[in-house]
């Protein structure tokens, strides 16, 4: 068979007379041209569709996968970028290719663009052609207003992508994802949980991923989601990873979940993660691809600093099984110290300098932090934290649990009613001897001084912050404050607000505390937690944040269910950013 292919030139001028005659007959039968005979190209597949990301007022990275039906070698694409969805005003265009070094991902920075403008972009080769994406630029200076539909957590074999969908079809002007866009669990060669059975989205979940054969077809795997596929072929996504592109709760030198007597060598497996990132996301590649650190402006609304917090400087995540007392004084006393260290790491000396740098010379009204995990102080007395944790989901300790609450929100309501408390009572209520601690410290409450360190930031160049967060599985809204780490009379002052987006399928709560229910879950927190002012736990979605030059607006969007394609989804909560602290009762 002779291969056209092979080589990888631009369309000349008769060619691209014919393939634009041909569009116009593919687009009209939907699909995709798959004539094949000698001195005709061979056809293309283009299985994943199209995407864009990391848009700039000039250029947006343009990303598709082409491969062969039935060759390995190189495919040369053409590219086109239009301002009309018939594409009969072609803006630019340009070739890339798509061979096997990048898994036949291919993606381009298209330029020449104009601020604030609307695109439609598709790729060609021979006469094989990608379905039409569309696309938008960063808007100009004098911008009104800017909508991002956030994201985190897609399971696949846990639930269908009706949160991509529904967003795909409300619109807004642009996506961010927050992380675990893949996960990289197995689900055994027989899984058991009837969930993952009923939906039969693990055809490749057996293992664990490890490899970059392994990364690139689990990415593969979520690109070829339907509604996917239609989420990234309406509007531009800003992503980043968290821990599950790689590894369960990952940090600088290893994860959680890689074992390297049977994982192998983490910096490899890690390696792997990463590429298969590079090459399946619309995101602009450094030559040091940890390096996904970089901010965006819209107009003078808004600064989006885009945070890397796992692979960079993370140190090891403490335990909290050891923070909380429940595994002996000493290692209590080693966990604390590390806990309250001044160089304990998150962002690492380079980032951190960045950001400041970039939130010093922003001129933006909101300077927006998109990163992974809650930077709220989501913080609850030790006396509950050592009953109740993530890694004790037996009933009797949940129910453990519910009485630490009970006995501390007692004792809370008692004081504020002036009644006089029991002497157990009085010592619930004193801070030195039960302290407040964070209950996730893979979140930014483990991190403390480096939390500090950005909020007091942004409070002395007094911006307004606002932090978009993912990884719970759930939607949150909260103040953010500092601890007082330096300057005690700063304790509890508010620098900003927390927007947490829930996942798109991967489970809430319910999962980690099974003995309570979602009211339950919701009324501890918001009681407990001086911070939060509102929590769901339970529901799947996305979260819509719009942005003017008097408000910011969180729009917490909920799916009633994952577990089918049919689906209702309706606006659970809204909530505007406020100047002001949470009312809240003092221990
Ligand atoms: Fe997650």
């Amino acid at each position: 068979m002779k291969n056209a292919a092979s080589k990888v030139n631009p369309l000349n001028r008769r060619e691209f007379l014919v393939n634009v005659s041909t569009v116009s007959a593919v687009v009209a039968a939907g699909g995709v041209l798959s004539a094949c005979s000698d001195g005709v190209p061979m056809p293309v597949e283009f299985n994943y569709g199209v995407a864009s990301g990391d848009p700039l007022a000039d250029r947006i990275i343009l990303w598709t996968h082409a491969k062969y039906q039935s060759s390995t070698e190189p495919v040369a694409l053409s590219y086109q970028v239009s301002n009309d969805a018939a594409f009969t005003s072609i803006v630019t265009s340009g070739v890339l290719t798509a061979s096997a070094d990048t898994g036949y991902t291919a993606k381009v920075d298209a330029t020449g663009l104009s601020a604030g403008k609307t695109y439609f972009y598709r790729f060609f080769s021979g006469r094989s052609i990608s379905s039409v994406g569309q696309t938008r630029t960063l808007p100009a200076a004098n911008t009104t207003e800017v909508t991002f539909s956030v994201f985190s957590c897609a399971d696949y074999p846990l639930g269908f992508f009706n949160a991509y969908a529904e967003a795909a079809k409300r619109d807004s002007h642009f996506a961010i994802h927050l992380g675990d866009y893949i996960y990289e669990y197995g689900t055994g060669t027989a899984p058991t949980d009837p969930v993952i059975l009923n939906l039969k989205r693990y055809a490749d979940h057996a293992k664990e991923i490890l490899s970059l054969d392994d990364y690139r077809k689990r990415h593969a795997l979520y690109k070829s989601d339907p509604d996917s596929k239609v989420f990234h072929a309406k509007m531009p996504l800003i992503a980043v990873w968290d821990d599950h592109e790689v590894s369960n709760d990952s940090y600088k030198d290893g994860a959680q979940a890689h074992d390297p007597a049977t994982d192998g060598v983490y910096t490899v497996r890690r390696a792997a993660g990463l590429q298969a990132f590079h090459e399946w996301m619309p995101i602009r590649t450094d030559s040091d691809k940890t390096k996904i650190y970089r901010s965006f402006d819209f107009g003078s609304l808004v600064s989006l600093h885009m945070l890397e917090t796992r692979h960079i400087a993370r140190d090891k995540q403490i335990q909290i099984t050891e923070l909380a007392g429940l595994a002996g004084a000493e290692k209590q006393a080693s966990a604390y110290a590390e806990y309250i260290r001044a160089d304990r790491q998150m962002l690492g000396a380079t980032q951190l300098a960045w950001l400041q740098q970039k939130m010093a010379t922003s001129q933006a009204t909101w300077q927006v932090l998109g990163q992974q995990v809650l930077m709220a102080r989501m913080e609850s007395p030790a006396s509950v934290l050592s009953k109740l944790n993530g890694d004790s989901r037996d009933p009797t300790a949940q129910q453990q649990g519910l009485d630490a609450i009970t006995a501390y929100l007692t004792a809370k309501g008692k004081k504020a009613a002036g009644a006089s408390l029991t002497a157990e009572e009085s010592a619930l209520l004193n801070t030195s001897v039960n302290p407040k601690l964070g209950y996730n410290l893979d979140a930014w409450d483990g991190y403390i001084v480096a939390r500090e360190v950005v909020l007091a930031s942004a409070l002395q160049l007094n911006k307004k912050l606002i932090s978009l967060a993912g990884d719970t599985h759930n939607g949150w809204h909260s103040d953010l404050t500092l601890m007082g780490l330096s300057n005690p009379a700063l304790a509890n002052l508010k620098v900003g607000e927390e927007f947490a987006t829930p996942g798109v399928s991967s489970g809430g709560f319910e999962e980690y505390l099974p003995a309570f229910t979602p009211a339950q879950v919701k009324y501890l927190f918001e009681n407990i937690v001086d911070d939060l002012r509102w929590l769901n736990p339970s529901q799947r979605g996305y979260l819509k944040m719009t942005f003017t030059a008097t408000e910011a607006k969180g729009e917490w969007i909920f799916v009633n269910q994952v577990l089918s394609r049919t689906y209702t989804a309706e606006i659970g909560h809204t909530a505007p950013f406020r100047a002001a602290s949470k009312a809240v009762t003092p221990d």
